[in-house]
């Protein structure tokens, strides 16, 4: 299996997932093929939970990364696992139009741009 889908599925087994145990793990390479993990983690207060795509990107920004170029997210879902709404306006607004793969513990893979997760996306661009 590829070394980034390798990265989600092992970076899963950190979800602090106490609540809904339903685990996601997330890998972005970056321009460089730097690959920056994450994986939710939820909150007693529910509201406060991040998910696994978000925190991979944010702590990516935080060590000085700006320029992605895929990610992948990993479930153990027989329907595999996209990215939530909220996900998907952080993943392109940081990502662009990258490839996201889902995939799950079986190694069953599916392949997205992120203009077919979130066509007609809002950005920056409509700020003006
Ligand atoms: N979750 C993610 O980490 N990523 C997604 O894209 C979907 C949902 C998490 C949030 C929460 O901890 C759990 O999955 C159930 O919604």
């Amino acid at each position: 299996m590829e070394p980034l889908l390798e990265a989600a599925i092992a970076a899963r087994e950190n979800a602090v997932a106490p609540f809904s145990k339903f685990r996601v793990g997330a890998a972005i390479e970056d321009e460089q093929g730097r690959i920056h993990t994450g994986c939710n983690v939820e909150n007693a207060s529910y509201g406060l939970t991040i998910c696994a795509e978000r925190v991979a990107v944010f702590k990516a920004l935080s060590e000085g990364v700006r320029k992605f170029q895929r990610v992948a997210v990993a479930a153990d879902t027989d329907d595999l696992t996209p990215p939530c709404g909220a996900c998907r306006q952080i993943l392109w607004e940081f990502c662009g139009d990258c490839e996201v793969t889902l995939v799950n513990l079986q190694g069953k893979t599916e392949m997205f741009r992120m203009s077919q997760l979130l066509p007609r996306a809002f950005d920056a661009s409509i700020l003006g």
